[in-house]
C-alpha cells in the first residue's frame, strides 16, 4: 500500500519524515516509476496526472493547494475522493497577506510610495478604521480566518457566501440576490472565492459599479474571476481608488500587461499564501487516519458544487 507524493523533493523530505513516524505501514513514494501503479492508494499533487486511470486502487487525491479548480473534476474516477488542503500554514499566511493589503489600502501606502519617488512631502486626509467597511467574498476557511484577524482593528466587517452563515460581529449575506446590497456597503472588497462556473468572471463591470465610489479591491481568489479590462476602466474612471492583485489569468502575467505599471495597482505573483510542508503533512496524515477509521477527510470536495 503506497502514498505517492507528486510535488517538489524539498517539501517531500519533510512529508517523508512525518509519514515514516506516523504511518510506517504506508510506502511513501516520490519516484512513481519504482512502484507498481496498483499499490498507490493515496496521491498528493497540484493537478491530476493524465494517466490517472492506471491507478486502479486509488482512494484519495489530495490537492497540494486549498483551491481545486486546477483539477478537471469530471475526469477524476467517480469513486476517488478529492480533498483540498486545509492546514494552519495556509491560513496564517493568508491572514498576513490580507491584513497587509487592507492596511496598505486603508493608509494610502501606494500613494505615499509614489510621493517618495517624487521627493514630495504631503499628508493626505486620514480615515478612521471605523469608517472603512471591509467586505469579504467567500466565508470559508480563509474568508473567516482573515475576518478574525482584521477584527481588532475596528473595521466594520461583512461577508458573502453561498449558504447562510452566522459570525459574531460580521454582517453576513448570502446568495446572488444579496450581492448588490453587500457590495453597496463595502469600501475594501476582498475576494476569497473558489473558482467555479458560478464565480468565473464575477469581478466584472457590474460588480465594480455596485461598489461605492472610492472603493478598492484585494483579489486573492483565482485569476479567472477578474475581468482585467473592467478593473482598469473602473480605476481610470476614478470609481475605484486602488487594487491589490495576487492572482491573474494567465500566470505569470505577460510583461507588457498594464497591471505591472498601473499607478493604483499593487501586484504580487500568487504568493498570498503557500502550503507549509510541516503543517500540511500533519493535516494529510490526520486525514488518512480519518479515512481508515471510516470518517470523511476534512476538506472533502463536493464535486457537484465544484469546491
Ligand atoms: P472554502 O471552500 O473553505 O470557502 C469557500 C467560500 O466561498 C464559502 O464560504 C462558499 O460559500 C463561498 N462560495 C463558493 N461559491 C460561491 C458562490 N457561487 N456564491 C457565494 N459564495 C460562494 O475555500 P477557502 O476559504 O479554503 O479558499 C478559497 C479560495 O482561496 C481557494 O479556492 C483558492 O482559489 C484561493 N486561494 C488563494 C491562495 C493564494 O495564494 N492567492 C492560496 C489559497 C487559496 P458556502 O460557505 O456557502 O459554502
Ligand atoms: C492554493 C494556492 O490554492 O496556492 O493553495 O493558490
Amino acid at each position: 500500500m503506497a502514498f505517492w507524493f507528486n510535488s517538489d523533493r524539498e517539501r517531500g523530505r519533510v512529508f517523508a519524515e512525518a509519514f515514516a513516524r506516523e504511518l510506517p505501514d504506508l510506502n511513501f513514494v516520490m519516484d512513481i516509476e519504482r512502484v507498481d501503479s496498483g499499490d498507490i492508494r493515496y496521491l498528493l499533487t497540484w493537478t491530476a496526472p493524465s494517466d490517472l486511470d492506471r491507478f486502479k486502487n486509488l482512494e484519495i487525491v489530495f490537492s497540494i493547494g486549498a483551491g481545486v479548480d486546477q483539477f478537471r473534476l469530471e475526469t477524476l474516477p467517480p469513486g476517488v475522493k478529492l480533498v483540498r488542503m486545509v492546514e494552519d500554514g495556509i491560513v496564517r499566511m493568508m491572514q498576513e497577506y490580507v491584513t497587509l493589503a487592507v492596511l496598505a489600502l486603508h493608509r494610502n501606502l501606494k500613494v505615499y510610495l509614489g510621493q517618495q519617488s517624487e521627493g514630495r512631502w504631503q499628508a493626505l486626509p486620514a480615515r478612521q478604521a471605523a469608517d472603512c467597511r471591509i467586505g469579504v467574498l467567500g466565508l470559508g476557511m480563509l474568508g473567516q480566518s482573515v475576518i478574525e484577524r482584521l477584527m481588532p482593528f475596528g473595521f466594520p466587517l461583512s461577508g458573502w457566501s453561498r449558504s447562510p452563515r452566522q459570525i459574531d460581529g460580521v454582517r453576513c449575506h448570502h446568495g446572488a440576490e444579496s450581492l448588490a446590497s453587500f457590495l453597496g456597503e463595502t469600501d475594501i472588497l476582498v475576494c476569497l472565492l473558489p473558482l467555479t462556473e458560478e464565480t468565473r468572471g464575477i469581478l466584472d463591470p457590474r460588480l465594480f459599479s455596485a461598489l461605492p465610489p472610492g472603493a478598492s479591491l484585494i483579489h486573492v481568489g483565482r485569476g479567472a474571476q477578474l475581468d482585467h479590462d473592467a478593473l482598469i476602466d473602473a480605476l481610470d474612471a476614478g470609481h475605484l481608488s486602488g487594487a491589490v492583485i495576487d492572482v491573474t489569468e494567465p500566470e505569470p502575467l505577460p510583461s507588457e500587461h498594464p497591471f505591472w505599471r498601473h499607478p493604483q495597482i499593487m501586484l504580487t505573483p500568487h504568493i498570498a499564501s503557500v502550503t507549509q510542508p510541516e503543517t500540511a503533512a500533519r493535516s494529510v496524515i490526520e486525514n488518512i487516519k480519518r479515512h481508515r477509521a471510516g470518517l470523511d477527510p476534512i476538506g472533502l470536495v463536493d464535486r457537484s458544487r465544484g469546491y
